[in-house]
Protein backbone atom coordinates (compact mmCIF):
# COMPACT_ATOMS: atom_id res chain seq x y z
CA UNK A 1 0.00 0.00 0.00
CA UNK A 2 3.03 2.20 0.73
CA UNK A 3 4.84 1.95 -2.75
CA UNK A 4 7.36 0.26 -1.45
CA UNK A 5 8.31 -2.07 1.78
CA UNK A 6 7.50 -1.19 5.37
CA UNK A 7 11.16 -0.26 7.36
CA UNK A 8 12.45 0.20 10.45
CA UNK A 9 15.12 1.44 11.62
CA UNK A 10 17.25 1.41 14.70
CA UNK A 11 20.86 0.68 16.72
CA UNK A 12 22.40 -2.48 16.83
CA UNK A 13 22.80 -3.28 20.77
CA UNK A 14 24.35 -6.35 22.21
CA UNK A 15 21.16 -9.18 22.09
CA UNK A 16 21.93 -12.30 24.65
CA UNK A 17 24.54 -13.16 22.93
CA UNK A 18 23.79 -16.59 21.88
CA UNK A 19 23.24 -16.04 17.81
CA UNK A 20 26.88 -16.23 17.46
CA UNK A 21 26.63 -19.83 19.52
CA UNK A 22 23.77 -21.10 17.03
CA UNK A 23 26.04 -19.83 14.31
CA UNK A 24 23.59 -17.10 13.39
CA UNK A 25 24.93 -14.16 14.37
CA UNK A 26 22.25 -11.77 14.71
CA UNK A 27 21.77 -7.94 14.83
CA UNK A 28 19.75 -6.82 17.90
CA UNK A 29 18.04 -3.62 17.36
CA UNK A 30 17.03 -0.98 19.21
CA UNK A 31 14.05 0.90 17.78
CA UNK A 32 13.55 4.81 17.35
CA UNK A 33 10.80 6.15 19.71
CA UNK A 34 7.32 5.01 18.62
CA UNK A 35 8.67 2.87 15.76
CA UNK A 36 5.58 0.24 14.95
CA UNK A 37 6.21 -3.13 14.18
CA UNK A 38 4.86 -6.26 12.11
CA UNK A 39 3.32 -9.02 13.40
CA UNK A 40 5.99 -11.10 15.48
CA UNK A 41 6.78 -13.49 13.67
CA UNK A 42 9.84 -14.17 10.75
CA UNK A 43 10.51 -12.27 7.65
CA UNK A 44 12.33 -12.22 4.24
CA UNK A 45 13.87 -8.30 4.66
CA UNK A 46 16.33 -6.12 3.03
CA UNK A 47 18.82 -4.63 5.57
CA UNK A 48 20.81 -1.28 4.61
CA UNK A 49 23.88 -0.55 6.95
CA UNK A 50 26.38 2.25 6.22
CA UNK A 51 25.02 2.65 2.64
CA UNK A 52 24.94 -1.20 1.11
CA UNK A 53 21.76 -3.25 1.18
CA UNK A 54 22.02 -7.05 1.88
CA UNK A 55 19.58 -9.79 2.48
CA UNK A 56 18.16 -11.01 5.54
CA UNK A 57 16.04 -12.70 7.34
CA UNK A 58 14.35 -11.18 10.74
CA UNK A 59 12.62 -12.61 13.72
CA UNK A 60 10.47 -10.50 15.38
CA UNK A 61 9.40 -11.79 18.60
CA UNK A 62 10.39 -12.87 22.39
CA UNK A 63 12.61 -16.23 21.26
CA UNK A 64 10.30 -18.61 23.29
CA UNK A 65 12.53 -21.36 22.77
CA UNK A 66 14.85 -19.96 25.45
CA UNK A 67 11.88 -18.94 27.53
CA UNK A 68 10.18 -16.13 26.46
CA UNK A 69 12.04 -12.89 26.86
CA UNK A 70 11.59 -9.08 26.11
CA UNK A 71 10.25 -7.99 22.45
CA UNK A 72 13.25 -8.04 20.02
CA UNK A 73 13.61 -7.58 16.42
CA UNK A 74 16.43 -9.51 15.43
CA UNK A 75 18.14 -9.22 11.69
CA UNK A 76 20.43 -11.95 10.19
CA UNK A 77 22.20 -10.42 7.31
CA UNK A 78 23.27 -13.27 4.55
CA UNK A 79 26.63 -11.59 3.07
CA UNK A 80 27.62 -9.26 5.88
CA UNK A 81 30.50 -10.62 8.32
CA UNK A 82 31.69 -7.44 9.68
CA UNK A 83 30.64 -6.35 13.34
CA UNK A 84 27.37 -4.53 13.33
CA UNK A 85 27.45 -3.10 17.11
CA UNK A 86 26.68 0.42 17.57
CA UNK A 87 26.04 1.18 13.66
CA UNK A 88 22.78 2.32 12.38
CA UNK A 89 20.66 -0.29 10.38
CA UNK A 90 17.46 -0.17 8.09
CA UNK A 91 15.32 -2.93 7.77
CA UNK A 92 12.63 -3.67 5.10
CA UNK A 93 10.49 -5.79 5.72
CA UNK A 94 9.53 -8.13 2.27
CA UNK A 95 7.57 -10.89 2.89
CA UNK A 96 6.23 -12.60 6.22
CA UNK A 97 7.35 -16.23 6.44
CA UNK A 98 6.19 -17.67 9.68
CA UNK A 99 4.85 -17.52 13.18
CA UNK A 100 7.64 -17.36 15.69
CA UNK A 101 7.67 -21.17 17.20
CA UNK A 102 8.95 -22.93 20.66
CA UNK A 103 11.35 -25.65 19.86
CA UNK A 104 12.17 -28.59 21.81
CA UNK A 105 15.81 -27.62 21.77
CA UNK A 106 18.62 -25.18 19.80
CA UNK A 107 19.06 -27.65 17.14
CA UNK A 108 15.25 -27.71 15.67
CA UNK A 109 15.37 -24.24 15.83
CA UNK A 110 18.83 -23.79 13.93
CA UNK A 111 17.54 -26.13 11.28
CA UNK A 112 14.01 -23.97 10.84
CA UNK A 113 16.34 -20.65 10.53
CA UNK A 114 18.10 -22.43 8.05
CA UNK A 115 15.01 -23.44 5.77
CA UNK A 116 14.01 -19.32 6.69
CA UNK A 117 16.95 -18.63 5.26
CA UNK A 118 16.35 -20.37 2.05
CA UNK A 119 12.91 -19.42 1.98
CA UNK A 120 14.06 -15.79 2.23
CA UNK A 121 17.00 -16.35 -0.61
CA UNK A 122 13.47 -17.61 -3.41
CA UNK A 123 12.27 -14.70 -2.26
CA UNK A 124 14.67 -11.63 -2.38
CA UNK A 125 16.10 -13.20 -5.79
CA UNK A 126 12.63 -13.51 -7.30
CA UNK A 127 11.90 -9.87 -5.96
CA UNK A 128 15.44 -8.61 -7.87
CA UNK A 129 14.44 -9.96 -10.65
CA UNK A 130 10.91 -8.15 -11.54
CA UNK A 131 13.06 -5.16 -11.22
CA UNK A 132 13.59 -3.42 -14.18
C1 LIG B 1 15.39 -15.94 11.06
C2 LIG B 1 15.21 -16.15 12.54
C3 LIG B 1 14.14 -16.90 12.97
C4 LIG B 1 13.95 -17.13 14.34
N1 LIG B 1 12.90 -17.90 14.75
C5 LIG B 1 12.74 -18.16 16.06
C6 LIG B 1 11.66 -19.00 16.51
O1 LIG B 1 10.81 -19.47 15.74
N2 LIG B 1 11.59 -19.28 17.84
C7 LIG B 1 12.49 -18.78 18.75
O2 LIG B 1 12.37 -19.10 19.92
N3 LIG B 1 13.49 -17.94 18.36
C8 LIG B 1 13.63 -17.62 17.04
N4 LIG B 1 14.65 -16.80 16.63
C9 LIG B 1 15.43 -16.06 17.66
C10 LIG B 1 16.60 -16.83 18.19
O3 LIG B 1 16.19 -17.55 19.31
C11 LIG B 1 17.65 -15.79 18.58
O4 LIG B 1 18.13 -15.18 17.40
C12 LIG B 1 18.81 -16.39 19.32
O5 LIG B 1 18.37 -16.86 20.55
C13 LIG B 1 19.93 -15.36 19.55
O6 LIG B 1 19.48 -14.31 20.33
P1 LIG B 1 20.49 -13.14 20.77
O7 LIG B 1 20.93 -12.42 19.53
O8 LIG B 1 19.67 -12.27 21.67
O9 LIG B 1 21.63 -13.79 21.46
C14 LIG B 1 14.85 -16.56 15.28
C15 LIG B 1 15.91 -15.76 14.82
C16 LIG B 1 16.10 -15.56 13.46
C17 LIG B 1 17.24 -14.72 13.00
Amino acid sequence: MLGRDFAAEGTVIRGAGRGKQLHVPTANLALDGSTMLPADGVYAVRGEVGGRVCDGVANIGVSPTFGAGPRSLEVHLLDYSRNLLGKRLRVSFVQRLRDEQKFENADSLVAQIKQDVRDALDVLRGEKSKRP
